[in-house]
């Protein structure tokens, strides 16, 4: 039996600096000077004793604004899309209301809908095009339905949204008076994005993060956009009253003040990455990738042609090679078994290891597995 993935998590955090880290779809590219020499300074000022502002910092709000200008629309800043995505399910939700989402999604949304009384009716994506499609969210709206659940692109598939199917499902939300989370977190790895805010900015909320594009997952910052008036009824959940992590916004703010010199390169190398990957999969039998190329930073390798479960390899690859990859459990219910997911916004040198890692794990697993008795 493999072990819980809390296990390999608390086995990957002990030897961290010995991890080549394709789990959480972190990013490792971004240059570090500009954030480390912001963080330097706020560190000898000793921001750390004070309060930050409770709205957040002015300047950083206007970076993330500007970012976003086509929502024209303030952020509201929070410690991470998290805590936006929490506050906004708990703040528009009540009990029986139904949310139009997918399977395989982020399931980490769907339990903050759970928590509500409400509940997510998963529209199976298993299948081309690996994404909603606006006729298909048409079909399951119901009487119940108070809101559409719109990742783009999709953790864990990499799946992203044509402008006019963003578009399409946008205006579904406005006909029929639904609430609509647009989820951007992966926004800046996908060519030609568009946000469903620019369609139906009275029922859209926007979560942004910086954890992904900038490289910030350990510093918890992210937030939502929404028309006035919905903002101000989702910011009522606002638990970080006092503000978001000084140092953490210090960070942030310097991480997007130097963004457009960096963000060109970093896309360039995790395609690129995706690209070996892609080839270093592929080379063994049984394994394949169901959407190629990835408008986001991670795909999926489905095994499920292969007598390998998603945890053996998970647990291979991390014990005996400290690659460290997901297996898909937490992000479908159906599919979950069925696929590992790898993200790669990494060092060259981190894809190195795992071409190294991954054809020896499966050897090593094959090996393990009984031979099929001979007729
Ligand atoms: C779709 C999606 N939304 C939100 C988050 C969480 O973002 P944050 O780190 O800003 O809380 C993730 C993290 O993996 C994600 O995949």
């Amino acid at each position: 039996m493999s072990a819980p993935s809390s296990d390999a998590f608390r086995f990957a955090h002990a030897h961290h600096a010995e991890i080549a880290w394709l789990s959480q779809n972190t990013n490792h590219l971004v240059p570090p000077a500009a954030i480390r020499r912001a963080l330097d300074e706020a560190i000898r000022e000793r921001r750390y004793e004070g309060y930050p502002l409770g709205t957040g910092d002015p300047e950083l709000l206007d970076l993330v604004a500007r970012d976003f200008a086509t929502t024209g629309q303030r952020p509201f800043l929070s410690a991470g899309g998290t805590e936006a995505l929490y506050m906004t399910t708990r703040a528009l939700l009540q009990p029986g209301d139904e949310v139009i989402a997918s399977d395989p999604s982020y399931l980490i949304i769907h339990r903050f809908v759970d928590l509500c009384g409400a509940r997510t009716v998963n529209l199976d994506i298993y299948a081309p095009p690996y994404r909603l499609t606006a006729e298909r969210v048409q079909a399951a709206i119901g009487p119940k339905t108070k809101m559409i659940l719109l990742i783009d692109p999709l953790n864990p598939l990499g799946s992203g949204y044509p402008r006019e199917e963003v578009r399409a499902i946008a205006e579904l939300a406005h006909d029929h008076h639904l609430y609509l989370i647009n989820d951007v977190t992966y926004r800046d790895f996908s060519e030609g994005h568009a946000l469903a805010a620019e369609f139906a900015p009275d029922e859209t909320i926007t979560i942004w993060s910086v954890s992904k594009n900038c490289g910030l997952a350990g510093l918890r910052v992210g937030g939502f956009f929404a028309a006035p008036e919905l903002a101000r009824s989702i910011a009522k959940y606002n638990t970080n009253d006092l503000g978001v992590n000084v140092l953490a916004q210090v960070a942030a703010r310097a991480a997007m003040q130097t963004k457009s010199t960096w963000i060109d390169e970093v896309v360039r190398q995790t395609r690129a990455n995706g690209a070996r990957i892609r080839d270093i999969v592929l080379a063994v039998p049984g394994f394949t990738l169901p959407v190629y190329p990835s408008h986001a930073n991670m795909m999926v390798v489905d095994v499920s042609a292969t007598p390998f479960t998603p945890e053996a390899i998970q647990d291979e690859l991390l014990y005996q090679h400290r690659v460290f990859v997901r297996a898909g459990n937490y992000l479908s219910v159906q599919y979950g078994g069925r696929f590992v997911r790898l993200s790669f916004s990494n060092p060259p040198a981190d894809i190195d290891r795992f071409a190294n890692a991954f054809p020896t794990a499966i050897d090593a697993l094959r090996s393990k597995v009984p031979a099929p008795r001979a007729a």
